[in-house]
C-alpha cells in the first residue's frame, strides 16, 4: 500500500513551536509516512517583528522551510497543526491559513482526513488545552477525524496534555519529554491514517 502523507503545518514566531513541529515530522518519517513540514505565512507588521529581535532571527533561521499552501492539505492523509497560544486561541497567522481553506472545504476534500494539533504557551495554565480545542472546531467543521494522544503511552504519563503535546515556555527550551509526546503523537495520528488509507483500499 502507498505510504500515508502527513502534512505538519505550523506557526511559530520565537521558534518552540517550529522546535516541537521538527519532532512531530520526526515522529511520522518514522512512522513510515512521506512527510512534508510547512509554515504559515507571516502577517505581522515589520514593525513588531523588529521590536522582538528574536522574532526576526526565528524567521531566518527558517527561511528554507516552505510556506503551507492548499495543495499541502490536499495532498495530505494526516494534517498535524501547531500554533503558539494566543491569548487562550490559536495564533492569526494560523487562522489566517486555515480561513484560507474555504475552496477545499467546499469540494469536501478536507473530509475525512486525521487532525491532531499541538501547542506551546508561556504558562502552564495559560490556555493550552483552550487553543487545542479551539483548533478541534475547525476540525469539525471540516469533517475530519481528530485524533489526540490521550493517555495512551507512557509518555503521555510525564507530558500530562492528552489534547496534544504542548510546551510551557517559561519552564525552558522543549525537553526530551516533550519532544518525545510530540513524536508519539505523530506516530499515532500517522498509524491511524494508514489504518484508514488500507480499509478504503480494500
Ligand atoms: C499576543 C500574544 C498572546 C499570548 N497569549 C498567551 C496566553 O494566552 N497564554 C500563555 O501562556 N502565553 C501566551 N503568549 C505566549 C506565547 O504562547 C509564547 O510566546 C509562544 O508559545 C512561544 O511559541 P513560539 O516560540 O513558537 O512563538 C502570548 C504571546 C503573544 C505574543
Amino acid at each position: 500500500m502507498e505510504p500515508v502523507n502527513a502534512a505538519i503545518i505550523y506557526y511559530s514566531a520565537t521558534g518552540t513551536v517550529h522546535t516541537l513541529a521538527r519532532a512531530v515530522a520526526e515522529g511520522a518519517e518514522k512512522a513510515g509516512a512521506n512527510v512534508r513540514l510547512r509554515k504559515v505565512a507571516e502577517t505581522a507588521p515589520v514593525e513588531a517583528i523588529s521590536a522582538r529581535p528574536e522574532w526576526g532571527q526565528h524567521i531566518q533561521a527558517t527561511a528554507d522551510v516552505a510556506e503551507a499552501g492548499l495543495d499541502d492539505l490536499d495532498w495530505a492523509d494526516v494534517v498535524l497543526f501547531g500554533t503558539p497560544t494566543r491569548f487562550g486561541n490559536p495564533s492569526s497567522q494560523i487562522r489566517a491559513f486555515i480561513d484560507s481553506t474555504a475552496p477545499l472545504w467546499l469540494q469536501g476534500k478536507l473530509a475525512g482526513k486525521v487532525y491532531s494539533a499541538f501547542t506551546a504557551s508561556n504558562t502552564a495554565h495559560g490556555g493550552q488545552e483552550s487553543t487545542l480545542l479551539a483548533l478541534g472546531n475547525t476540525f469539525y467543521h471540516w469533517g475530519g477525524i481528530i485524533v489526540p494522544p490521550g493517555y495512551t503511552d507512557p509518555v503521555q504519563f510525564k507530558s500530562g496534555n492528552p489534547y496534544g503535546t504542548s510546551h510551557v515556555v517559561g519552564a525552558g527550551a522543549p525537553d526530551e519529554v516533550v519532544l518525545e509526546a510530540a513524536r508519539y503523537q505523530a506516530r499515532r495520528a500517522v498509524d491511524t491514517a494508514a489504518a484508514l488509507k488500507a480499509g478504503r483500499a480494500a
